[in-house]
């Protein structure tokens, strides 16, 4: 046990109340099994939405099955329920969801291990019984109190409360961590997950003052020696960004946060009426894809959060984690020793 349990640590079954949140579209297989063993939640990403849907979901049961291979704790996958402009829901989503059904049910051992499955993006109704059917933890994540009621009533597990400092798809309400993570946690009776800004022990503690019981990070752990799948680039310019280099452009479904450059700038100027809906959204993830994979990170789109301006070491998870949960026990142990006033 950590130095800090609480029930949502002894819900998902973890050490510490650390999450490694879904970094789709990328490979996130080795990141999320370290983060696993470290004692924290790994999350395997999303990895995309390729036209051939067949070839997504063999790219994801792959990754699932090496996170699996890897670590021997419980760890969780991120699907975003993408809804398109007409308001149905994509057709990755379902895909995703029955890859992960099918993964279970071909191996026990993997079955208990990937436990939770966290939605995001559209509402995630439709999928809560199907994923407690399954034997699985429904979590889910939402960027306004309304969608957090809306979520629990639902029947999820455990929400995560992203304020517009996250990186990545961002609340469209643009509600910030410090006010969204109280309203949700007074709102709601299921464990709340702080994401966006989150990367120490004293942002732990805040959460854990706020009220959540648990923070779930993007950006902190991109920029870890355990993340050997992403670019060795997209890690340095995090750890170059500074305060304001970061911008919200839109991205696959609604708000997007990265770093500002030549491709993000250019979102910021598009003329919707040149290009299609659908040209423009596979742009926007092949733009995603060359920062990753390739390291350009002017012309491809550097998702990161507004935390990556305090981003300035490669860590190494397993002794990043305990210590970030360590510092966190402590800071709360010193607030609650007596205080003195003058
Ligand atoms: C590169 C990147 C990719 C992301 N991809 C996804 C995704 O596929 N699904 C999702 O729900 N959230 C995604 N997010 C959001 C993260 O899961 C997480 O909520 C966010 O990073 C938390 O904020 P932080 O970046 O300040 O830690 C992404 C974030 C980043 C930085």
């Amino acid at each position: 046990m950590g130095p800090i349990s609480n029930r949502y640590t002894e819900l998902v079954g973890i050490e510490h109340p650390i999450v490694q949140e879904g970094l789709g579209p990328f490979k996130t297989a080795r990141l999320a099994a370290a983060v696993s063993d470290a004692g924290g939640l790994g999350t395997v990403s999303m990895p995309g939405m390729p036209d051939d849907l067949k070839e997504g979901a063999r790219t994801f049961r792959a990754h699932i099955e090496e996170c699996a291979s890897l670590t021997d704790k419980p760890f969780a996958v991120n699907i975003p329920v993408g809804v398109d402009g007409d308001g149905k829901v994509m057709p990755f989503t379902d895909v995703y969801i029955d890859t992960v059904f099918a993964a279970r049910a071909a191996d026990e051992g993997l079955a208990r291990q990937l436990k939770v499955l966290t939605t995001s993006a559209g509402y995630p109704g439709g999928y809560v019984q199907r994923i407690h059917d399954a034997g699985m933890i429904s979590q889910h994540k939402v960027g306004a109190t309304r969608q957090a009621l809306k979520a629990q009533e639902a029947g999820v597990d455990a929400i995560i409360a992203s304020g517009f400092e996250m990186g990545g798809h961002a609340p469209s309400k643009a509600v910030h961590t410090y006010v969204l993570v109280p309203n949700v946690t007074q709102a709601v009776d299921v464990p709340v997950v702080l994401s966006g800004g989150a990367r120490d022990g004293r942002t732990l503690a805040a959460a854990l003052c706020l009220g959540a019981d648990a923070v779930a990070m993007g950006t902190r752990f991109i920029a870890t020696e355990d993340n050997a799948d992403w670019h060795p680039n997209y890690t340095q310019a995090l750890i170059n960004a500074r305060e304001g280099d970061d911008v919200a452009f839109d991205g696959v479904y609604g708000p997007c946060r990265g770093l500002r450059n030549k491709a993000s700038e250019s979102l910021l100027h598009t003329d919707a009426t040149v290009h299609s809906a659908v040209e423009l959204t596979r742009w926007k993830i092949q733009q995603m894809q060359l920062a990753q994979t390739e390291g350009d990170v002017e012309n491809g789109l550097v998702l990161a959060g507004q935390v990556a301006s305090a981003i300035a070491d490669v860590v190494r998870v397993a002794e990043f984690l305990p210590a970030m949960a360590e510092e966190a026990a402590g800071i709360l142990r010193s607030l609650a020793a007596p205080v003195t006033l003058a």
